[in-house]
């Protein structure tokens, strides 16, 4: 037996879906009537697990130690802990035996975890990691919560092609959609609780499709023609997106749409054609750098974002530098780099050819320094221009605010407005990560 917890905390790591999932078990949470704390002072700790590379599953068990010895230390009771997320899904049974958590639930039954928690707290260790299709978003509170200006919005879940080196497919379940007028109510109370941009998630988000209203076939672009139309919305984003799945309505969306900011998160992994068909990606270089040009065409500005992956098995130097190669095509505004990871039970992880770290650090570094270039070129490319800024938060300066551009670039300005507020500003100067950003006034202020 254990007390009912009556004070809970959500620690999320991973990408911007567990991010949504752990704000909806937050409010589930409290729902409940429990209240919101800090991890270290919580007598319930979700901890919202991703298990995309080895690092991130290792970081679950010294999480789960240092949780307890820090309740050791201080005198206090270890806290109920419930693992959620990816790596409760695809190890449920081994965290429940290494680390004798109470509670495991997986990124597809998380609704439930109220119902867990109780038949922990009745001394009952309890694991659901279930994919039931879409139950949870039916059984979750419909009213929002106060949502922060720039809100995530999951309409598509799991993933249905089978990188080689990826377990999402696995942890994720099933491509499935969410439908048309869920994503439409939902959009509608995240504005109503304080949204002005929502950012469309799935793992394969491009491959959304439903229907609307009169029960038209509709793709995300159509989707986003609508969400366009809601009263309130300024902006909207969506991530992440497959090549295959980019359709020729999408691409029309971003020349045609004003609210759909131009920024594309489009992961192409890698430049060589014969690692890409090891991966199973099922597109070839020329075939993603044929697409993006398509996409420029329809929005010149459009600002594009990558995923990488150096040291797939196999991945020779000449291949490493056609991955260079690609990325000096497509001039990157921004781009996250991976060392290849063997994740269990994929098939790239029992493929010849493992490459080494050293081999692997090396390329990332070079890599990485490619893309760096190209942000900062990016960047400075921007400087001079007027555009609008999307106030977000407080900065660390006194009368410093922090917002984003169209471009997704992070933005500090001087200004006396708050989170939440459109300015118009003109970029004056270019950081590695950051733009400053001049507040061209109150008058200019936008509704
Ligand atoms: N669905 C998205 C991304 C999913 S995971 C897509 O297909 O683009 C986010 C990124 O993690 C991937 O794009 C890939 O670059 C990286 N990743 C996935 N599995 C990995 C592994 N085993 N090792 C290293 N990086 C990996
Ligand atoms: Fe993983 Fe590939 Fe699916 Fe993306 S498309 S989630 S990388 S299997
Ligand atoms: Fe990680 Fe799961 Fe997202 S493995 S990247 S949290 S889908």
């Amino acid at each position: 037996m254990k007390p009912t917890p009556k004070t809970f905390a959500v620690k999320s790591f991973g990408c911007q879906m567990n991010v949504y999932d752990g704000e909806r078990m937050a409010e589930l949470m409290a729902a409940q009537g429990l209240s919101p704390v800090e991890a270290g002072e919580a007598d319930l700790v979700v901890l919202n697990t991703c298990h995309i590379r080895e690092k991130a599953t290792e970081k679950v068990y010294s999480d789960i130690g240092r949780l307890r010895k820090d309740a050791r230390v201080t005198g206090r009771e270890a806290p109920m802990i419930a693992v959620a997320g990816c790596v409760a899904q695809a190890e449920g049974a081994e965290i429940v035996a290494r680390a004798k958590v109470d509670v495991v639930v997986g990124p597809q039954s998380y609704h439930r975890l109220p119902v867990l928690v109780a038949d922990a707290a009745a001394g009952h260790p309890a694991l659901d990691t279930e994919l039931p299709a879409l139950a949870k978003f039916g059984a979750l509170p419909a009213r929002r919560r106060r949502a922060n200006p720039s809100a995530f919005l999951t309409v598509q879940e799991g993933c249905d092609k089978f990188c080689t080196y990826c377990v999402v497919p696995y942890t994720r379940g099933a491509e499935i959609s969410r439908p048309w007028t869920a994503i439409v109510d939902e959009a509608r109370a995240l504005v109503d609780a304080g949204a002005k941009e929502i950012t469309l998630l799935g793992q394969n988000v491009n491959a959304w499709a439903g229907e609307d209203e009169t029960g038209r076939p509709q793709g995300l672009g159509g989707l986003i023609r609508a969400l366009d139309r809601l009263p309130g919305l300024a902006r909207i984003r969506y991530t992440t997106s497959h090549p295959n799945d980019m359709t020729q309505e999408l691409i029309e969306a971003h020349r045609d749409v004003e609210s759909l900011m131009p920024f594309l998160h489009l992961p192409v992994q890698a430049g060589s054609d014969r690692v890409l068909r090891a991966m199973n990606r099922h597109h070839t270089r020329d075939g993603y750098l044929r697409l993006i040009d398509r996409v420029r065409a329809a929005r010149p500005d459009i600002a594009l974002s990558g995923d990488f992956i150096v040291g797939f098995p196999g991945e020779t130097e000449a291949e490493f530098a056609e991955t260079l190669g690609l990325i000096d095509r497509v001039g990157y505004a921004q781009a996250f780099s991976f060392k290849y990871s063997p994740r269990p039970g994929t098939p790239a992880a029992d493929m010849a050819g493992q490459v080494s770290p050293e081999v692997m650090d090396e390329r990332l570094q070079r890599l990485q320094a490619g893309l760096n270039r190209d942000q900062h070129a990016f960047n400075a490319a921007t400087v001079g221009r007027t555009c609008r800024v999307l106030v977000e938060r407080a900065g660390k300066l006194p009368g410093q605010m922090l917002g984003k551009s169209p471009w997704l670039q992070s933005v500090h300005l001087l200004t006396d407005a708050g989170a939440g507020d459109l300015l118009d500003v003109t970029l004056v100067s270019a950081g590695p990560n950051s733009m400053a950003g001049l507040d061209l006034g109150e008058g200019r202020r936008a509704a």
